[in-house]
């Protein structure tokens, strides 16, 4: 690492537009110091122990977490904050009504504000970083800029970052300006926060046309480490509608069937909805011969390749993943990928000096510290994690990686699976009839609300392909360009809606769940290869209870019909909310998705008041 003072700061770099942006940045937010990351292990284990030293991070203890660390955030800055989230691109309607939307020149001059002397007292870190293996033609770079440690070692573990990627960039190439500040200046003398943050400001502002990002005032996951949410899905999709290729919010796994045949997988599912999950999942022992393996666990980039096929990449390097619900049954292979080298934020800490969150074991460890950094009191009704806390764990450190996962040409897909979390309405898997009845299905996806993002929890809103904060530019063209996209290919892949979340009347999960969705893939992939059934229900295609492979478990056809069958007034409710989610964009809207949707209605009308696999059963009343 080359720690230099401000007037030296570029002298060795040799990309002039680079060089002038970061003397522009340091001049008018002025640091102490100005560092370049090279991106190597002395450097990540140095500001590590600066952390330590801050009083930001906590070592773990060796022998149970080897070489890992946990931290606290400050109370308010836990998540992505939406209603801060700003795409200022020149005309509003480029940026559409689902994004907010501010007159760029008018937001450049509230940031210039901002950050006038915003790194006072800090070091100002350079990070040159590549999304995508680095040289790969889908891969692309950044060059963040940040006043937080934090994110330095975060973007080592999430991203190919240093001096190779500067190598790559050359002399001219092109890179994604990201800027970054926890907004906290220190006055001389002034006592630095365990976590600076902003408390009354909060900015993530993107300008697509400058391909630039600003972010002001949070430290915290998609707020700040800018390669992920800011640049590879808001960014990225606007890039990608311009460049004929899709920046998605998805995992991406591998399927290999007992006689050795693979086929890919991408899937979305909205923030804390089950991606990383699926992703790592280890099929029942019963289905034997079965494998999933991992490529990604949170975005995909993906482009036809000449062969009329689409290609994906994992353009992130580790896993920035929900804590809370992670134990060695729901998912072994995440908690082998957090067992070393991994940071963990507002989780709780053990009187031992390891982690603990909500569903790690079902024994609470006594005398813990919790993620506000109290005693734990198991009574006060109040988690010790927070339940958006999360870990930040190298990729290659988790059992199932694909072998491809690092191939710059990426995987062929052969499926999209598109899943909210729905209580009610939805089936547990269906199958839609053509491209253009899965993007309509993808497009009016609906999903209770997590804790990934700041507000109201439980609360159904459509996100349309878990991308309602994360596209970058007009949702209306966003639809438009996947149904232009299929048509433009001879074969495009298969497209399935699933639901892992349906409860019954109590309140419990009907469905398994975790390993258990494995029965749902084996039938989704034998599907797309002409070798499973299913029938036609009102919205689309469906496996039979003698389609799905039961080998192991004890669910019964009766609890199978329980989470598939279509109640026709739930779904008259469901095809409200798709007309108000059209409304909003009704200048753009594709006209194929007035039809489907009345072809849907239709369809439901003519279907027994509860559509069920054995209709029989069931009383018509029609
Ligand atoms: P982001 O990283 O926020 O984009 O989310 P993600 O989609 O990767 O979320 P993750 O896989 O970490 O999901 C975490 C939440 O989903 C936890 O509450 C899990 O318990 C729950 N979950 C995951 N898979 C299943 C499942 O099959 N069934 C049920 N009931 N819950 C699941
Ligand atoms: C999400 O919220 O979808 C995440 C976590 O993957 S964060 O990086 O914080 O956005
Ligand atoms: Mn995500």
């Amino acid at each position: 690492m080359i720690t230099v003072t401000k007037e030296q700061s570029t002298y060795l770099i040799k990309h002039e537009a680079l060089k002038t942006w970061v003397q522009e940045v340091a001049a008018h937010c002025t640091p102490e110091n100005i560092r370049w990351c090279d991106g190597s292990q002395e450097e990540y284990d140095e500001l590590c122990e600066t952390l330590v030293s801050k009083g930001t991070f906590i070592r773990l203890n060796p022998e149970k977490r080897p070489n890992s660390f946990a931290c606290f955030s400050d109370p308010s800055d836990v998540a992505r904050v939406e209603d801060r989230t700003y795409i200022c691109s020149k005309r509003k309607e480029d940026a559409g009504p689902t994004n907010n939307w501010i007159e760029p020149r008018l937001m450049k001059q509230t940031l210039e504000g901002l950050l006038k002397g915003c790194m006072k007292g800090r070091t100002m870190y350079v990070i040159p970083f590549s999304m995508g293996p680095v040289g790969s033609e889908i891969a692309q770079i950044g060059i963040e800029i940040t006043d937080s440690e934090y994110v330095v070692v975060n973007m080592h573990i999430m991203t190919r970052a240093g001096k190779r990627v500067m190598d790559a960039l050359g002399e001219d190439g092109e890179f994604v300006k990201c800027l970054h500040t926890v907004g906290a200046p220190l006055q001389p003398g002034q006592q630095d926060a365990k976590w600076p943050t902003n408390p009354t400001t909060k900015y993530i502002v993107h300008f697509p046309e400058d391909r630039s990002i600003v972010s002001y005032g949070s430290g915290y996951g998609g707020n700040a480490l800018l390669g992920k949410k800011c640049f590879a899905l808001r960014i990225a999709s606007v890039m990608g509608n311009e460049e004929n290729w899709m920046a998605e919010h998805m995992l991406l796994l591998g399927v290999e069937s007992p006689d050795g045949k693979k086929d890919y997988v991408a899937a979305a599912f909205p923030s804390a909805c089950g991606k990383t999950n699926f992703a790592m999942l280890i099929p029942p022992a019963d289905l034997k011969g079965w494998k999933v393996t991992t490529v990604g666990d949170d975005i995909a980039w993906i482009k036809p390749g000449k062969d009329g096929k689409l290609y994906a990449i994992n353009p992130e390097a580790g896993y920035f993943g929900v804590a809370p619900g992670t134990n060695y049954k729901t998912n072994p292979n995440a908690m082998e990928a957090i067992s070393k080298n991994t940071i963990f934020t507002n989780v709780a800490i053990t009187q031992e000096g390891d982690v603990w969150w909500e569903g790690m074991t079902k024994e609470i460890p006594q005398n813990m510290i919790d993620w506000r950094g109290e005693k734990f009191d198991p009574a006060s009704g109040k988690p010790a994690a927070h339940p958006n806390s999360r870990f930040t764990a190298p990729a290659y450190q988790c059992p199932s990686i694909d072998p491809e996962w690092e191939n710059p040409n990426g995987v062929p897909v052969s499926a999209f699976v598109f899943g909210g979390r729905r209580s009610t309405t939805v089936p547990l898997v269906y199958q839609s009839s053509n491209w253009a009845y899965g993007v309509y299905l993808a497009a009016t996806m609906g999903s209770e609300t997590t804790a990934a993002a700041f507000g109201e929890v439980g609360k159904v809103r459509r996100d349309p392909f878990a991308m309602l904060p994360f596209c970058g530019y007009h949702i209306g063209d966003y639809f438009n360009h996947w149904l232009q996209f299929g048509r433009s290919i001879p074969a495009p892949p298969r497209i399935f809606g699933v639901n892992w979340f349906r409860k019954d009347k109590d309140g419990n999960f009907i469905w398994p769940g975790f390993s258990d969705n494995m029965r749902i893939l084996k039938w989704i992939v034998l599907k797309i290869r002409g070798e499973s059934n299913a029938v036609e229900s009102p919205i689309g295609w469906m496996p039979t209870y003698n389609d799905i492979d039961w080998s192991g478990l004890d669910f019964t056809p009766e609890q199978f019909e329980s989470i598939m069958d279509i109640d026709r007034e739930e779904w008259k409710a469901e095809l409200l909310q798709h007309a108000e989610l059209f409304e909003r964009m009704y200048d753009k809207l594709p006209k194929e998705f007035i039809f489907m949707r009345e072809l849907l209605l239709s369809s439901l009308w003519r279907s027994p008041a509860k559509w069920s696999l054995e209709p029989e059963r069931i009383d018509d009343d029609h």
